[in-house]
């Protein structure tokens, strides 16, 4: 299967075009954490006065999820956001606390797991260790990975690893750009 990507708002589009009726058999994502880092990722995508809702962009990922995906879904997210995302998706079936940062400025932050049981050590550090080891071990091999918000790719790069096809969105096109130099990808 190939790789697939769109650079789309989710707030506004419901991906149709980058799914064309496939169904991906993950979520993975690492999505903005709160109202704040919404608001940080419309600055940095040249939206400043861009209104953000927390609750409905919560809302959103639900509805891909559900559009979308055959199988688990996988949210890192901070610490202070758990009570926020269980309000929508019910209580996860696995939380696992993994680092977040590097030299004296580690923090805990949490990958959030519904409808999977991965293994994952309890020293993960996020970034590529975390999302590597949960869609290495959850008991199925994804032959389609879906990341609503991959940034800069490391859902992407471990779908290279994995010898799974990416399916990706991103709003910002310069962080797009970048994670197109990990796969070749198909834009849709
Ligand atoms: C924490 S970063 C993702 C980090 C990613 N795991 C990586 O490897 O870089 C969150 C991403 O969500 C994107 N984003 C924010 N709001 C979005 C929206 N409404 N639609 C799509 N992507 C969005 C941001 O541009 C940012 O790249």
């Amino acid at each position: 299967m190939e790789n697939r990507i769109t650079i789309r708002d989710i707030m506004i589009d419901d991906l149709d075009d980058l799914f064309q009726g496939v169904k991906a058999d993950c979520l993975y994502s690492d999505p903005p954490w709160g109202v704040g880092n919404l608001k940080y990722w419309r600055t940095m995508n040249k939206q400043k006065d861009h209104t953000v809702n927390w609750n409905s962009f919560i809302d959103r990922i639900k509805f891909l999820y559900e559009r979308h995906v055959n199988g688990p879904l996988f949210l890192e997210t901070g610490m202070r956001f758990e009570a926020d995302l269980e309000s929508v998706f019910g209580k996860a079936d696995m939380r696992y606390v993994v680092k977040y940062g590097s030299g004296n400025k580690i923090l805990p932050c949490l990958l959030l797991v519904w409808g999977a049981r991965p293994q994952i050590s309890a020293e993960g550090k996020k970034g590529y260790d975390v999302p590597y080891s949960a869609l290495s071990s959850y008991g199925k091999h994804p032959n389609i990975i879906f990341d609503c918000c991959v940034g800069l790719g490391t859902t992407a790069k471990v779908a290279k690893a994995l010898g799974s096809a990416c399916f990706a969105n991103e709003l910002n096109i310069n962080r797009a750009q970048r994670t197109m130099k990990i796969l070749d990808f198909v834009v849709y």
